[in-house]
């Protein structure tokens, strides 16, 4: 089976850590963020992922490659210039099979696909829309269905006056057949598959599958924690999170440690971890991070060649690649520090501050 996956997209709300990075290669819980759907596919029989681009993707290939490794079949179609959720499936056309997969590239979930196709092909179904419940639908695609599993009416992002009553939305995970392509605009046109499509689609055989699944689209850095958390508690199913578990959840890579883990954790190799220094409590650090003595980390994710200085203090927060926090330093509610970020010593950080790349701040330089 086909996968066709959504990458153009660039990540703002995810800055600053997207700042050096495309988000589908952002690291979570140790691997690039995509790396979770491209497992998640695989179990559900895909072998050929096609990775729609809006513009080039030397980060992705640089990661991916042609899926050798993860046993998949990977092709790239870059867009000339972004083409929206449609344009994107449009300009991809010539490598799609007759039925396929279609994906948002920015979502965990572990929505049960094979269920997803089982009804597609029970309704005969042209098009089968994964649907999930969420408290508060507004920010996303709204789907209400009628008792034989047809779409009633797809409405993206409603106003506030505008009033659906349903709590069930478009988890971006889309069985479509071919033919469908035939019927949208041409080639190289700029449109949504959401607002110009699936509207129209509405009785001509657009189905929609109630998923009891997890699922969470991890655009923000409070999401991006998040996802964290659930993968480390086992709240979504994932191969780290199975491998977490059989370690008694803390996954230790050869670090040194001189200080204390808290599970569930994952720490990678070349870590560092100094004297009465404690870490975890649903925390990840990436390759070669530092924690210096008397530190503490908790609900945090460090990435690749992170330091901590002596005695600071880290929580609910996520430090970019390489980046440096001084000694007596307290970060606290999803402060995000970019690539390189360097922070002197005393400086208090809250609230969700993020910092950009390769920022210097001097000694005491912010007391929130
Ligand atoms: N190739 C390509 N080209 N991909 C694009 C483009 C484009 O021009 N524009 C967006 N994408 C990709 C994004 O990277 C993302 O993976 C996906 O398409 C959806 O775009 P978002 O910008 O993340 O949309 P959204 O989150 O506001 O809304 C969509 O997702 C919701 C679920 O998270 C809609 O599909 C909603 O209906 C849905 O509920
Ligand atoms: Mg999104």
């Amino acid at each position: 089976m086909q996968a066709l996956i959504l990458v153009g997209g660039e990540g703002t709300r995810l800055r600053p850590l997207t700042s050096t990075m495309p988000k589908p290669v952002v690291p979570l819980v140790g691997q690039p963020f995509i790396t979770y759907m491209l497992e998640w596919l695989r179990s559900h029989g895909v072998d050929d992922v096609v990775l729609a681009c809006g513009f080039l993707p030397d980060a992705l290939v640089a990661v991916l490659g042609n899926g050798e490794e993860l046993g998949i079949r990977l092709r790239y179609v870059v867009e000339p210039e972004p083409l929206g959720t449609g344009g994107a499936l449009k300009h991809a056309e010539e490598l799609l099979d007759e039925r396929f997969f279609m994906l948002n590239g920015d979502v965990l979930t572990d929505v049960d696909l094979t269920a997803q196709l089982a009804l597609h092909d029970r309704a005969g179904a042209r098009g089968t829309l994964a649907l999930v419940a969420v408290d508060d639908p507004s920010a996303y695609g709204l789907v209400p269905l009628a008792a034989d599993g047809a779409v009633r009416e797809f409405r993206e992002k409603p106003g506030p006056e505008e009033l659906i009553d349903t709590n069930l939305i478009n988890a971006g995970a889309y069985i479509l057949e071919r033919e469908l392509l035939a019927g949208m605009p041409s080639r190289g046109t700029n449109f949504s598959i959401e607002r110009d499509v699936f509207p129209r689609l509405v009785g001509h055989g657009l189905y929609g599958y109630e998923a009891d699944a997890y699922w969470l689209d991890i655009g923000t850095p409070a999401r991006y924690l998040q996802a964290t958390y659930d993968i480390l508690e086992g709240n979504v199913q994932t191969e780290v999170g199975a491998r977490l578990a059989a370690a008694g959840m803390r996954l230790i890579d050869g670090a040194e440690i001189d200080g204390r883990v808290a599970a569930p954790a994952v720490i990678a190799a070349g870590c560092r971890i100094g004297t009465h220094a404690t870490v975890g409590g649903r925390s990840v650090l990436g390759r070669g991070v530092t924690v210096d003595e008397g530190a503490h980390v908790e609900g945090s994710v460090l990435l690749d060649g992170a330091t901590v200085g002596a005695r600071s203090s880290v929580r609910g927060s996520i430090l970019g690649p390489r980046s440096r926090v001084g000694e007596r330093c307290q970060l606290d509610a999803g402060v995000v520090l970019g690539q390189g970020v360097e922070l002197g010593a005393h400086n208090t950080l809250t609230a969700g501050a993020r910092i950009f790349p390769g920022v210097h701040l001097p000694d005491g330089a912010i007391q929130f």
